[in-house]
């Protein structure tokens, strides 16, 4: 338990600012020669890679209907040497065929696929395991991989169940029936106790779904919709990814990774040409541990058509989106009043892409903005048949001296204690008594945002009472639609509502920074048959 001095000291630090952009342990940090300073580097002389899409290659039988025959992809993760930025020698990172990002998947609603994952990834990890973490004892294979879909309702078989992990020479095949609506996923990997280390080598990818109601809306597509897997790295002056380690070489594990260099599409400061015209631009931050807050400078209307899982009901105009790791946005931006210009892609004062706009259109622009996207009709919270309160904890002794986070004080292993019944509607409290905002993300649903609303966390601690302090605030616009990530504030109660629908099995749901889900911030749920 947190005790009411310790959390005492963290309001200090509290004060600092909404999300801490720093760690709580010591780290070894890189000597400043080793480090790279990226605003030495020439910026925007590599172009923007657009992942590939990805191509079937044959047919195989459904694992539902053997009569029914399924496009089949072979994936391979393996080791690859990539140009970061043209002034730095290639850096060594782990991708899927030939990338990282992975390729693109590109899919219909309800058009099922098979992905054969192959490992082939070398047997030694380059980065820091700490062998402290529940699965990742020094008894375990260095390299193991299982990969998830994210946000996609899956059979739980191929969802990528954390201990399903498999080491180099094997590979694992996963059915993935896309019953859902058009939306932005991911793939990544999901392995007990060093997830966060496989993805920051590079170990995900985007995975798109479209359907009808998208494709009426005559939205800006081909070379008009650019997908954006954005995340920030370490790296050294010889191009190298670095994993911050703690003070401890025994117990390197460190509670969040906040890095310097923000790349897009796995490049340093790329730009893209564009026309003064209308474009999609789909967002995903792939960061272990960084909260990006995107704009384009010269005050650029960002309007938002869509976030995790799919369209919002009608667009929200913006200037500037909070993207959480793991969270996706969907935005419309015009570049039509600004011919000729340069325009800049930045989170907070991090630039990340630069957008040259051309003199004038190749062609004209007949994508829209409609008034309205998908109906969404909100979830009322008559239609949940059960609550449950769940706390996100930190647990300073967990792991010796180092710091563990929990999801309801209780440690991966023991046993399953959320059963919902399958087609029925929960709402899940998540009360968070830490200082950190937590992405928590539930596999296999989607869920709606009920409201957040501050509590009493000293009052909660001490005698387990819940006192609210403010009044409850409503999911705003911008996450009013179908989500599978949500952020929980510090010393907030965030409500989702979710129907729990698709599939029975056992998933998982966890906090998103990966440090977090790694020690231990991932609990197992059940879906039962009623
Ligand atoms: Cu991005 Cu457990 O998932
Ligand atoms: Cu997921
Ligand atoms: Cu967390």
């Amino acid at each position: 338990m947190i005790t009411r001095r310790t959390f005492l000291e963290r309001l200090n630090r509290l004060a600092a600012g909404l999300f801490l952009q720093n760690s709580r342990i010591p780290k070894k940090l890189l000597t400043s020669s080793q480090a790279l300073d990226p605003s030495k580097l020439t910026h925007y002389v590599d172009p923007l890679p657009i992942p590939e899409v990805i191509r079937s290659i044959g047919q195989r039988s459904s694992p539902e209907h053997a009569s029914t025959k399924l496009p089949f992809y072979r994936v391979t993760m393996r080791e690859l040497h990539t140009k970061v930025h043209r002034d730095l020698p290639p850096t060594r990172v782990w991708g899927f065929n030939n990338s990282s990002p992975g390729p693109i998947f590109e899919t219909r609603s309800g058009e099922g696929l098979l992905v054969e994952w192959v490992n082939q990834l070398p047997n030694h990890h380059f980065l820091p395991i700490d062998h402290n973490l529940h699965g990742a004892e020094a008894d375990k294979p260095e390299v193991r991989s299982v990969i998830h879909l994210h946000g996609g309702r899956t059979p739980p078989e191929s969802d990528g169940w954390p201990e399903s992990w498999f080491v180099p020479g094997r590979s694992a095949i996963c059915h993935y029936p896309n019953r859902q609506d058009s939306a932005l996923l991911f793939y990544h990997d999901h392995t007990m106790g060093i997830n966060r280390l496989n993805i920051y080598a590079g170990l995900q990818g985007l995975f798109i779904i479209r359907d009808a109601v998208e494709e009426k809306l005559n939205l800006p597509k081909g070379a008009y919709e650019i997908p954006l897997l954005l995340y920030d790295r370490f790296l050294r002056t010889d191009g190298q990814l670095e994993y911050p380690v703690s003070a401890n070489p025994k117990a390197p594990w460190v509670p969040e990774v906040y890095s310097n260099c923000m790349l897009a599409n796995g490049k340093l400061f790329p730009y893209l040409d564009v026309e003064p015209r209308k474009y999609r631009l789909r967002i995903m931050n792939g960061s272990n541990g960084r909260f990006f807050r995107i704009s384009i400078d010269k005050g650029l209307d960002l309007h938002q058509i869509g976030s995790d899982q799919g369209l919002l009901s009608a667009p929200v105009t913006t200037k500037r989106v909070l993207l959480a790791p793991a969270e996706r946005v969907d935005i419309i931006v015009d570049f039509s009043g600004h011919a000729a210009e340069d325009l800049l892609l930045q989170s907070d004062s991090f630039e990340i892409l630069q957008f040259r706009v051309a003199a004038k259109t190749t062609s004209p622009d007949t994508g829209t903005l409609p008034q309205s996207l998908r109906p969404l009709s909100r979830i009322s919270e008559s239609q949940a048949i059960k609550t449950r309160r769940l706390t996100l904890d930190e647990n300073k002794d967990m792991v010796q001296a180092s710091m563990g986070m929990l999801l309801n004080n209780t440690p991966w292993h023991m046993p399953t204690t959320e059963m919902p019944v399958i087609n029925t509607t929960e709402i899940w409290e998540l009360v968070n008594l830490t200082e950190d905002a937590h992405p928590i993300h539930l596999h296999l649903v989607r869920f709606q945002l009920l409201d957040r609303r501050s509590f009493d966390t000293f009052l909660y601690q001490d005698k387990g009472e819940l006192r609210f302090t403010g009044p409850p605030r409503p999911a705003p616009p911008t996450e009013a639609g179908w989500k599978d990530t949500i952020r929980a504030d510090s010393g907030e109660v965030t409500r989702i509502i979710v129907p729990f629908e698709g599939y029975t099995g056992r998933y998982v749901w966890h906090c998103h920074l990966l440090e977090h889900e790694d020690n231990e911030m991932m609990r197992p749920f059940e879906v039962v048959s009623a």
